[in-house]
């Protein structure tokens, strides 16, 4: 799921302090770079003991600054620090947070922190007892009251071998907070989302189950977009291998019932639904709670049967009758013909704002793939007829369009 619209174009200022958890730094202002941000790193003398500013301008593609005393260096700094968007400092050393917390200025990226207007993030990255150390604590301390946002650290295993509280935080969650820091301007700040992935499953015993090829990309491209649009994001999944996206408070399901109590829980005060996931429509209607032999099977093959399971969205419908809550409801369609019609049909019987509809059986479409063409309906018609779009563009244009029916 690559990034789109968040990262586009958006000045980060990357200031990197001397510990080994520097090579972490070039990896985190890779994948910023690649998401489309405009990312300009400042080096201390120390950090360029650890890597070269060959290597962050071979990944940013942008040159780096670390001299004070050249004069070009250090007005431009001084002046990206007024108009970056977000001062990220990874890693930030003991030495690095003592200065900012008492405003020492004594090299380009100390220099640039107290020029910076933006909102300043730092990844502590130390050794042994050294994050313990009240001073440094003491220091933290001075820095949060002031707004600074303190990424960890983390506990594990440090370059002396040590374990303990100190360990810098990995890239990919760097990159978490970043998004989320980013976000809090977005049209859904404020509100609270529900989205809903993946298949859900049906057992029949302990091993065997019914269920679909649902892989869960769609649903959580939509929960991307609607936290890097600021929205508090709750995320029923059901079982599901790709990775969360940072940041969702996630339940974890199996059976459609299992679903259908989580979706109904967190929508109680939500603005927004987006039902994505692909529920098990049918359910054995016996179950064992032991494996069925083969020999048996014969039997519970003609004896088992199939139900209808809960439709949540149903459920939904009567719950936003009762009490107006979700605000807006968004499901999916997924259809193998006559796409439209049973699209319409859908919206109506289930009471939804949205309904977004996909042929499952275009091969560049539907379950596993990450494109989708989604022709978006409400009432009144249809909204948008997309093209074949990445799954993260698909995501994109379904939040604006139901932040838009919230009033965003
Ligand atoms: N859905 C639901 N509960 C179910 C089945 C589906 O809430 N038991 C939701 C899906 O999450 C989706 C929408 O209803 O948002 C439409 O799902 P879909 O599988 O396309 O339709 P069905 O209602 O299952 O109808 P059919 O099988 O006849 O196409």
């Amino acid at each position: 799921m690559t990034p789109i619209s968040l990262l586009q174009n958006k000045q980060i200022l990357l200031g990197v302090s001397g510990s080994i958890a520097c090579y972490k730094a070039v990896d985190l202002a890779s994948q910023m770079t690649q998401a489309g941000a405009l990312v300009d790193v400042i080096m201390t003398e120390a950090a360029q003991q650890f890597v070269t500013p060959l290597t962050f301008r071979s990944v940013t593609g942008r040159p780096v600054f670390s001299n004070m005393w050249d004069l070009d260096d250090h007005v431009r700094h001084v002046g990206l620090g007024e108009t970056a968007d977000l001062f990220l400092i990874v890693p930030a050393t003991a030495n690095t947070l003592a200065k900012l917390a008492h405003g020492t200025a004594d090299n380009l990226l100390t220099v640039t922190a107290l020029a910076a207007r933006c909102p300043l993030l730092v990844a502590p990255a130390m050794d042994g007892g050294m994050f313990a150390h009240p001073a440094t604590q003491a220091n933290l301390e001075t820095l949060r009251a002031r707004g600074v946002s303190i990424l960890g650290p983390a506990v594990g295993r440090m370059a002396s071998g040590l374990s303990g509280p100190g360990r810098m935080l990995e890239p990919a969650d760097l990159l978490g907070h970043v998004r989320l820091t980013l976000a809090q301007k977005g049209p859904l700040a404020g509100t609270k989302v529900v989205v809903s992935t993946g298949p859900t499953r049906e057992p029949m015993d302990p091993v065997r189950f019914i269920s679909n090829r649902s892989t869960g990309k769609q649903g959580l491209a939509v929960a991307q977009a609607a936290l890097d649009a600021g929205a508090q994001v709750t995320l029923v999944a059901g079982p599901i291998s790709a990775p969360i996206p940072f940041g969702a408070h996630t339940i974890h399901v199996e059976t459609t019932q299992q679903m259908a109590d989580a979706v109904l829980g967190a929508i109680q005060d939500a603005d927004a639904l987006f039902m994505v996931a692909a529920v098990a429509d049918f359910r054995p209607g016996k179950q064992s709670s032991q494996k069925i032999k083969k020999t048996e099977m014969e039997d519970w093959g003609l004896a088992i049967g199939l139900e209808v399971t809960l439709d949540i969205l149903s459920a939904v419908k009567e719950h936003r009758e009762r009490t107006g809550f979700p605000r807006v409801s968004l499901g999916f369609a997924a259809e193998t013909h006559d796409a439209f019609e049973y699209g319409r049909q859908k919206l109506l019987r289930k009471g939804l704002n949205f309904i977004a509809v996909n042929d499952v059986l275009q091969p560049d479409a539907g379950f596993g793939v990450d494109t989708n063409r989604v022709v978006l309906l409400s009432s009144a018609g249809v909204v948008e007829e997309m093209p074949l779009l990445s799954k993260t563009a698909v995501a994109e244009r379904l939040v604006h369009h139901v932040a838009r029916a919230l009033g965003r």
